[in-house]
Formats: C-alpha cells, structure tokens, sequence
C-alpha cells in the first residue's frame, strides 16, 4: 500500500558502543517471548479519567485529505474498538491543512462536521475519544511562523467542543519535534494552555514531549500547576525494529528481517545503514550481544519506561502511552512478542496504552474484513503466546 509520502521521519537515537562483530550467527527466529518483570510493579500512575486501554485512528483524518492515505473512517472503526474491550479512541487530526492560512485561521465547517462525527461515534457507544491535533509538519520546521494559527486552531476546537462531556479529551500537539525545540514546544504549549482554559477550565488536556514524545525529553516540559493536564510519551524502542522498511523513514531504516528479542540471524544493511554509525553499532551489536544485553530486548523497552516512571514519581503528573507499534515487515512472532512487552509495562506502571493504527502496515483492525490482525490482538488480549488466540 502506498503510504504517507512527506510525513517527518524520526531518527532515533544512537545506540551505545558496538561490540567487536564476530563471524555469522546460526540462522535464528524470534521465539515467544516470556514476560517475567522482577521487582516492584512500580505502578505510579493515576489514571487518566476512564482511559484505560485505546487505540489509535491513524491515517485517516490525519492525511492531508480523508482517504489520501487509504483510510476512511468508517462506524467500523468504533464499533470494533468497543467490541474488543478498548475504552478510548485517539483521534489524529490535521487540522493544519483545513484551516485558512491567516487569521482568524477558520477551519472549514464540512470538516469540522466530520470531526463531530467521530466525537458522536465515540460518545454514542460509551468510548474516551481524543481529540488529537497531528501532522502540523509546518509548525515544526517554522514554529515562529505557525504559532498565531496553532493558537487559532485550537481556540476554535476548543470552543466547539466545549460542551462536550470529559470523556473528550483534548492532546495538543502530536510529536513535536524538529524546529519545534523544547523551549519553543514549552513557549507553544503557554500560549495555547490559557487560550484552551478559557473556554474548557476542566477538560483534561494531553501534552506531548519534544522528540516525538520521547520518555527523554519529558523532564524538558514546562507546564502549569493544573491537575487536569496529563503528558503524553509515544514506545517505538528499538525504532530499527519497529519501523524496519518503514516507507516514511529514512534509508538507513530500511533493513528488514529484524526479529525480537535479538540476538537474530544476520541481515545485509542497507548501503545507508551501513554508512550510519549509530545504526551499523546498533546492528552490530543486535547480532551478537546475548538477550539480556541485546538492544532488541526488554531491558531496552523497560529503561525507556523507566524515564517515565521516575518523571511520574518526581512530578505527580499522569503519563499516557499515546502510541506503540511495530511495522509488519517484522515477523508476527516478534510484533506479537514486542507489543505484549510494551502493552504489560504500561499496564503494571499504570500507564493508560493507545496502539497505533495506521490502516497499512501498522494495521491492527481490519475494518474491511471485521477482524483483528492476529499477533496484535493476540498481544493486547492475551497474557502468553502459548495461549489459543
Ligand atoms: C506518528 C506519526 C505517524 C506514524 C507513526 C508511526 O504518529 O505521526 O504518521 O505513522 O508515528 O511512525
């Protein structure tokens, strides 16, 4: 399926050192993966009003026009959401390109008609639905030039929604990243905090951190003594293994046949993976480290929960897992394995999840045949591998 043209990439950070390569591994395959977190469960967080388990609608209202991108959201959508169990829906939104280019930046009714459609959608079968402003790609290379009409948007949103129960949630901004540094992305986020308030003094408000809502970069949000504002981090760790052959990543993303957990078999890089350090030592290092060091392991996806659970324990704010995924060039062992891992971290911390969706590669509902894509229902559903899906 063609896929997402001019969408930011994320390059994620760099690996530590390589060990020395050794000759080729014995050819492997990802294995089921047993979960056995040692410790505490350390489940400091609070909930986030009835967010519990969700998913994302991607790739919908978030291309540059609905069906662009291959989705159209459909009742489907809702109605499998809630047949499973979830509780919430996040809703990705580019208001940026149906909005007028000056102020006061309206956005067009017909499509804010839609959007009310899916908050009825939500509503009408008992879902959370957030309202989630995504792919303002401008805002991040010229955040100077965009943030009167970032604010524009929002006062709009803000005021339509206003009246709406607090199961509608409303998330600021979908990975800030780029030019949109952290100092900018706090500037933004004081600008928008008051405009929101004045016409919503109560309604739960998501903000994401700088990095495509990297759990590193949370500590960089300033935000105000609000009890109602919860931050939000996006797991794609270890990215070479979530978004391998990702056609909305760059080239050194692009070797496939990644398994989790690693140790796995070798792969031919890609000429740009093996001109990229930090990829060739992750890769590197992939191949040969043993399990419980390998960077595709656990270890790599708990030290990024673990950001999170010291930011939660030292600021008492909430934390939402907005999205998780793993592309499915991987084997559906691994995408099994890794979304059970992440799915059981955030549950035992008490992080509120949000699969990501996309409707291509990264799909989890199948809206046109009605059923769910096995591995991942079979790791957001159930407990064990060996158990019958
Ligand atoms: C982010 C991007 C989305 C992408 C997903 C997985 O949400 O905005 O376009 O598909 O991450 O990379």
């Amino acid at each position: 399926m063609a896929l997402l043209g001019s969408v930011a990439c994320r390059p994620k950070q760099p690996a530590g050192a390589a060990p020395s390569t050794n000759g080729p591994g014995s050819a492997r395959v990802a294995a089921p993966l047993t979960i056995s977190f040692s410790g505490a469960p350390e489940a400091v967080g609070a909930p986030i009003g009835a967010l519990r388990r969700g998913i994302n609608l991607g790739n919908g209202f978030d291309a540059p026009s609905e069906g662009a991108w291959g989705v159209v959201l459909s009742e489907t959508h809702f109605e499998m959401a809630k047949a499973a169990g979830l509780d919430h829906v996040r809703l990705p939104v580019r208001f940026s390109t149906r909005a007028q280019k000056d102020a006061p930046y309206t956005i067009d009714p017909a499509f804010f008609e839609r959007v009310d459609w899916a908050v009825q959608q939500a509503l009408s079968r008992g879902l959370s639905i957030i309202i989630d402003l995504h792919h303002y790609e401008e805002l991040m290379k010229q955040p100077d030039s965009h943030m009167d009409r970032t604010v524009g948007m929002w006062k709009q949103i803000a005021e339509r929604y206003a009246t709406q129960p607090d199961t509608v949630l409303f998330e600021l901004l979908n990975e800030p990243n780029g030019e949109l540094n952290p100092a900018k992305n706090n500037a933004l986020i004081a600008r928008l905090i008051p405009v929101i308030r004045a016409s919503n003094p109560t309604r739960t408000l998501i903000v994401d951190s700088y990095f495509w809502a990297a759990p590193s970069y949370l500590k960089a949000l300033e935000l105000p003594n609000d009890p109602n504002i919860a931050v939000s981090f996006h797991m794609y760790q270890p990215i070479l293994f979530t978004h391998q052959g990702a056609s909305w990543m760059d080239p050194e993303f692009q070797t496939t046949g990644i398994i989790f957990p690693g140790p796995g078999s070798r792969v031919e890089l890609t000429a740009k993976a093996k001109q990229t350090s930090w990829v060739r030592d992750w890769m590197a290092n992939y191949f040969t480290a043993p399990a419980t060091k390998n960077p595709a392991s656990p270890a790599t996806v708990a030290a990024e929960f673990d950001m999170v659970t010291k930011y939660v324990a030292a600021t008492g704010r909430r934390a939402y897992l907005g999205e998780f995924g793993a592309i499915d060039f991987a084997d559906a062992m691994s995408r099994e394995n890794y979304l059970r891992l992440v799915r059981r971290e955030a549950e035992r911390r008490g992080f509120a999840w949000a699969v990501w969706d996309d409707g291509g590669r990264m799909q989890a509902m199948n809206v046109k045949q009605k059923a769910w894509v096995e591995p991942v229902a079979k790791a957001l559903f159930q407990d064990q591998p060996s158990a019958a899906p």
